[in-house]
C-alpha cells in the first residue's frame, strides 16, 4: 500500500495523516471544512517542529512530511485512486454510514476502508458496503504521532487477509498492532471506560474527593494521570458517548452511566475542551485547578 487517504481532519485525523506521510505514504487528508483542513496541516507543522525540536527528525524531513499531503473537500476525488482509507470523522453512527457508502462507491474495489471509531461497531458500518471483507477498525490513539497502539478490530466478516495487511501496515508506521475482536468498546474503552465510571462513582458516592481519587491512582497503580483527570481530557461527553454503547451494547447494567457524569454533560461541563470538568482548565492544563463543584 502507498496512497491512502484519511476522512476527517480533526483530532485524530491530522494526527494520522502526519504518521503516514512521515512514514512516505502519499496521504489524501479530506475534510467537509476547508478551514479544518487549514488548521489540521498547521497542527501537523507545529507537532513536526515538536519532533525537529527532540531531534527526532530533521527540517528535510518535515518538509518531506508535508510535502506528501494534499488536502481535499472533495471525497470521491481523494479517495478514487488510493489502496485504504482510514475515516477518523465525527463519531457519529449515521454520519459514518453515509461516508461507508460513499467511500464503497468511489473507492477501488479493492481498497480497504478502515474507521478510527473509538465505539460504533464495525460489522454495522461494514454492512452498509458490498465489500464487508475489506472492512477493518483501525484504532489509533492520542496524539497519534507518539502513542505505540493500534487496536485493530475485525469485523464479524473483515478476512484474515484484510486484516494481515492492517497489522502489516501498523508495524510500517512504526505501531505497535493489537488484533480484537468487533464487540462493544473492543478492548481499551471497555476497560479504560468502567475504570472512568467507578472513580466518578467513588466521587458521586462521597468516597473521596477529586484530587484524592486522582493521587491514589497514579501514585497507587502508577497511572500518568488519575482517571478523573483522563476523563476530563477525552472529553465526559466522549466518555458519556462510549459508556452508552457499552450499557446497551451488553444490556448489562454495571456499565450504566454515572448520574454524575450525566448531569455534568447535560450542563455542558465537558471537561477540557467546555473550560472546565472535574477540573478548571480556564488558566491551561499545566495546573490543575479542581472544578469550584467539588471543593
Ligand atoms: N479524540 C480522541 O482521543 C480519539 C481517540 C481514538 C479514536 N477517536 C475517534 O476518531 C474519530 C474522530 O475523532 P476526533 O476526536 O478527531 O474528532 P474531531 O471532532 O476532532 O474531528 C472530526 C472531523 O471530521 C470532520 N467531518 C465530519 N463529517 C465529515 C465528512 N462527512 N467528511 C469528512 N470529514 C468530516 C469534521 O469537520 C472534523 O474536522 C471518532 O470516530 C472518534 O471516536 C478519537
Amino acid at each position: 500500500m502507498k496512497s491512502i487517504a484519511v476522512i476527517g481532519s480533526g483530532t485524530m485525523g491530522n494526527g494520522i495523516a502526519h504518521s503516514f506521510a512521515q512514514h512516505q505514504f502519499k496521504v489524501a487528508l479530506v475534510d467537509v471544512q476547508a478551514d479544518a483542513l487549514t488548521k489540521a496541516l498547521a497542527t501537523i507543522a507545529k507537532n513536526l517542529d515538536r519532533q525537529i525540536a527532540k531531534n527526532l527528525i530533521t527540517e528535510a524531513d518535515k518538509q518531506q512530511t508535508l510535502a506528501n499531503i494534499t488536502t481535499y473537500t472533495n471525497l470521491a476525488e481523494a479517495v478514487k485512486d488510493v489502496d485504504l482509507i482510514v475515516e477518523a470523522a465525527t463519531e457519529n453512527a449515521v454520519l459514518k454510514e453515509k461516508i461507508f457508502q460513499e467511500l464503497d462507491k468511489y473507492a477501488k474495489p479493492e481498497a480497504i476502508l478502515a474507521s478510527n471509531t473509538s465505539s460504533i461497531a464495525i460489522t454495522q458500518i461494514a454492512a452498509v458496503t458490498q465489500r464487508q471483507d475489506k472492512v477493518i477498525g483501525m484504532h489509533f490513539m492520542n496524539p497519534v504521532p507518539v502513542m505505540k497502539l493500534v487496536e485493530v478490530i475485525n469485523g464479524y466478516a473483515t478476512s484474515a487477509d484484510t486484516t494481515a495487511k492492517i497489522m502489516a501496515l501498523a508495524q510500517q508506521l512504526d505501531k505497535i498492532p493489537v488484533e480484537v475482536n468487533d464487540y462493544p468498546g473492543f478492548v481499551a474503552n471497555r476497560i479504560l471506560m468502567p475504570m472512568i465510571n467507578e472513580a466518578i462513582y467513588t466521587l458521586y458516592e462521597g468516597v473521596a474527593g477529586v484530587t484524592e481519587i486522582d493521587t491514589v491512582m497514579k501514585l497507587g497503580m502508577a497511572h500518568p494521570m488519575g482517571p478523573l483527570q483522563l476523563a476530563d481530557f477525552i472529553g465526559l461527553d466522549v466518555c458519556l458517548a462510549i459508556l452508552k454503547v457499552l450499557h446497551e451494547g451488553f444490556g448489562n447494567p454495571k456499565y450504566a452511566p454515572c448520574p454524575l457524569l450525566v448531569n455534568m454533560v447535560t450542563s455542558g461541563k465537558k471537561g477540557v475542551k467546555s473550560g472546565e470538568g472535574f477540573y478548571n482548565y480556564q488558566h491551561g492544563t499545566k495546573d490543575l485547578v479542581v472544578a469550584e463543584k467539588f471543593r
